[in-house]
């Protein structure tokens, strides 16, 4: 071996050594509210347990309040792989997997309890089979709470009150025929808009759960709150197929365990904020009523005709089924 081939083979061999073993994956998880938020927290604690179950396999980069866009964009992003995973509300889901618009009717659950064993058993769990048709993969329900009505025109104690309201929805087609039925004239908006929109004045108001209301502090856009508690809001965890179907057995197993803390984590923040929200939001200046039990039927009723759509869409036995459960 000549002096110049033993230095290669020196230089080769020192240079092997500084090359890391196996490069770590980065995940991008985008969500569309803060890190403290319910979102933020699942984030994090699914993050954790990955990491801990699968070593030095990848890295996290936290994208929060809509960092990567509205959550349609985001889901659209994992279709093409360019995220691997992300939390949404059932928002826009229903344009995907139409099925999961079932759980956006007004009405249908009596308490969190009923919805998440709804969710958690073989209604729920069927749906979430469905995403990997659509280049997605469904790894488990999350959930914000019940949705609440907030504006800045008046306080709402009967469907009279929200006659002509410029209310922002989800761009969800179950939620619009509801407040369409209600008299209301609902503007369906990507969440990023929706802050400048109430600046603006471009509408009176939006509706969302408690957990959404105190974490992006919305009362300092918005008067009045009527717990309305009109409907379950859904949230889901979701990784991009392209990216799942390049995992190995443990790593998906590893994200499956996440998945489930990470959905008791952001279950614990909701049933929190259920508890102390109202409380936060009176002492932050809101005017706050809650609706009677009268009251809700009344507003019940007022979306009869939009029943008629959602038994014809997702089958009266299945909603009634899925009212009926215990
Ligand atoms: O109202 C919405 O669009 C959603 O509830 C939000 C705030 C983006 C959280 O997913």
């Amino acid at each position: 071996m000549t002096v110049f081939s033993r230095s290669l083979l020196a230089a080769g061999a020192s240079f092997a050594f500084a090359v890391p073993l196996a490069a770590q994956t980065e995940i991008k998880i985008g969500y569309a509210l803060a890190e403290d938020s319910h979102y933020g927290v699942a984030a994090k604690t699914f993050e954790e347990v990955v990491l801990e179950q699968t070593g030095e396999d990848f890295s996290f980069t936290h994208f929060p309040s809509s960092g990567l866009g509205g959550e349609r964009d985001v889901i659209e992003g994992l279709q093409l792989g360019t995220v691997e995973v992300t939390i949404v509300s059932s928002g826009t889901l229903a344009n995907f997997v139409p099925e999961t618009g079932v759980f956006d009717i007004p009405f249908l659950f009596r308490d969190l309890g009923h919805a998440r064993s709804v969710l958690d058993g073989p209604i729920g769990q069927d749906i979430l089979e469905k995403f990997d048709a659509v280049g997605l993969h469904a790894l488990a329900w999350g959930e914000q709470g019940f949705r609440h009505i907030t504006n800045n025109r008046n306080a709402i104690n009967t469907p009279a009150d929200v006659q002509g309201l410029k209310l922002r929805t989800m761009e969800n087609p179950v939620h619009l025929a509801a407040f369409n039925a209600m008299g209301a004239a609902p503007t369906p908006m990507a969440w990023p808009e929706v802050i400048s929109s109430m600046q603006q004045g471009v509408i009176d108001g939006q509706e969302n759960p408690l957990s959404v209301i105190v974490s992006v502090k919305l009362d300092e856009v918005q008067k009045y709150l009527t717990l309305s508690g009109h409907v379950y809001s859904p949230a889901m965890l979701l990784v991009s197929k392209p990216f799942w179907e390049g995992l190995n057995d443990e790593q998906k197993a590893a994200f499956e365990a996440a998945a489930a803390d990470a959905v008791g984590a952001m279950r614990g923040y909701v049933d929190g904020i259920e508890a102390s929200g109202v409380e936060t939001l009176k002492e932050r200046g809101m005017e706050v009523n809650a609706l009677s039990a009268d009251e809700k039927a009344a507003f019940q009723a007022s979306i009869q005709s939009a029943y008629e759509g959602y038994y014809k869409t997702y089958g009266e036995d299945l909603v009634k089924s899925i009212v009926a459960a215990e």
